[in-house]
């Protein structure tokens, strides 16, 4: 039977780590190729290098995760289209803010039987209303997709054709980092999107030093928000989701040690002073947020279907974050009851 060919679309932290794992798998497995294309968004290194030449050169994302070989079936490629043209496996995992313009540069440019899973947190808000990343990648590009997000360790898996789910969790799993297949995708999803901007309020809590009980009600309360925000979308979004990794767990792990958690306390230290912008760009090298575009991106949709006042903590934490709150505001306003109209 013919072997399946891996390409990776995008490079950063998590692109890397994924990189590794799946590249530690088609060496293994009969059925892939070893050989697992990595697209990489091209830059210039301090050193004048361009980053993918180092990467081919050393084995290694000397910019998003450094000291770590990738394998050496990892192949770096700056070019696109040029990164999927022969592969029938394509895992997206690039910053959420992205993925439009990339896949309006891969329609048509994609093998016919293709399938894509994605390890993106975040969404669209079009018009209509809020599109998952996958939902994007499945509409522009006609290809079915799956996702996948998780807390470190345990990560689970989304889909919903079995054959195809199996041959995803080969890719993926290894004695350190266990997949398992679950059909709810949009509850994995919004999961894995909404629990950034929680990490924005615990890091809040974290900035103004209010205390560890402070930061459990507010990622109770996040946690609250995630599930009501998700079934109101979407009714098929099941409770048992929020217990599994890609809810509770990945919740409480970006909340103690995430990056969104990160420059939101640093944001808070300075009293909203320093924007995040700002905050990013010094503090994460080139890696990027989520979690600030995302409450906007849920700030848009409470607003357009008038659901603002039912979710106080996931309105303030927008609020803070564009300056018309000060950080302080993420405990006397996310703690009001909710409003149900
Ligand atoms: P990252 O934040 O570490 O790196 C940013 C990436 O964006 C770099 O590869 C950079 O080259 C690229 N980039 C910059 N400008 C670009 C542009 N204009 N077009 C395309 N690419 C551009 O990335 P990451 O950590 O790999 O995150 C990717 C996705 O994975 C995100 O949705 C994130 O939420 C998710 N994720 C991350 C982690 C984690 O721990 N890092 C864990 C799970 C999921
Ligand atoms: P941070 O981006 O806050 O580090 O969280 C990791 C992650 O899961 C990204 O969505």
């Amino acid at each position: 039977p013919p072997k399946f060919k891996v390409t990776i679309i995008g490079s950063g932290n998590w692109g890397s780590v994924a990189a590794k794992l799946i590249a530690s798998n088609t060496i293994k497995l009969n059925s892939f190729h070893d050989e697992v294309k990595m697209w990489v968004f091209e830059e210039t290194l301090p050193s004048g290098e361009k980053l993918t030449d180092v990467i081919n050169r050393t084995n290694e994302n000397v910019k998003y995760l450094p000291g770590i070989k990738l394998g050496s079936n990892v192949v770096a490629d700056p070019d696109l289209e040029n990164s999927v043209r022969d592969a029938n496996m394509l895992v997206f995992v690039t910053p959420h803010q992205f993925m439009e313009g990339i896949c309006k540069r891969l329609v048509g440019k994609i093998r016919n039987d293709a399938q894509a899973i994605s390890l993106i947190k975040g969404m669209e808000v079009k018009k209509e209303g809020p599109c998952m990343i996958s939902t994007l990648i499945s509409q522009q590009l006609g290809v079915n997709c799956c996702v996948l997000m998780g807390a470190n360790i345990a990560n689970e898996e989304y889909r919903d054709n079995k054959e195809i789910a199996e041959k995803w969790v080969q890719l993926f799993s290894t004695p350190y980092f266990m997949v398992s297949p679950c059909q709810d995708v949009e509850g994995v999803e919004l999961c894995g999107t909404l629990k950034n901007v929680v990490a924005i309020a615990a890091g809040f809590v974290d900035g103004l030093d209010m205390g560890n009980n402070t930061k459990a009600a507010i990622m109770r309360i996040g946690l609250k928000e995630m599930k009501s925000f998700s079934k109101l979308l979407f009714s098929s979004v099941k409770d048992n989701t929020f217990f599994e990794s890609c809810g509770v767990a990945d919740l409480i792990t970006t909340c103690l040690g995430g990056r969104n958690r990160k420059c939101a306390e640093a944001f808070a230290k300075n009293g909203g002073k320093r924007s995040f912008d700002e905050l990013e760009a010094e503090m994460l090298q080139g890696q990027k947020l989520q979690g600030v575009s995302t409450a906007k991106e849920v700030f848009e949709v409470l607003k357009y279907k008038g659901w603002l006042e039912m979710f106080p903590l996931f309105t303030t934490v927008h609020e803070i974050c564009v300056g018309r709150l000060p950080p302080s505001a993420i405990v006397e306003y996310s703690e009001h009851a909710p409003k149900f109209p």
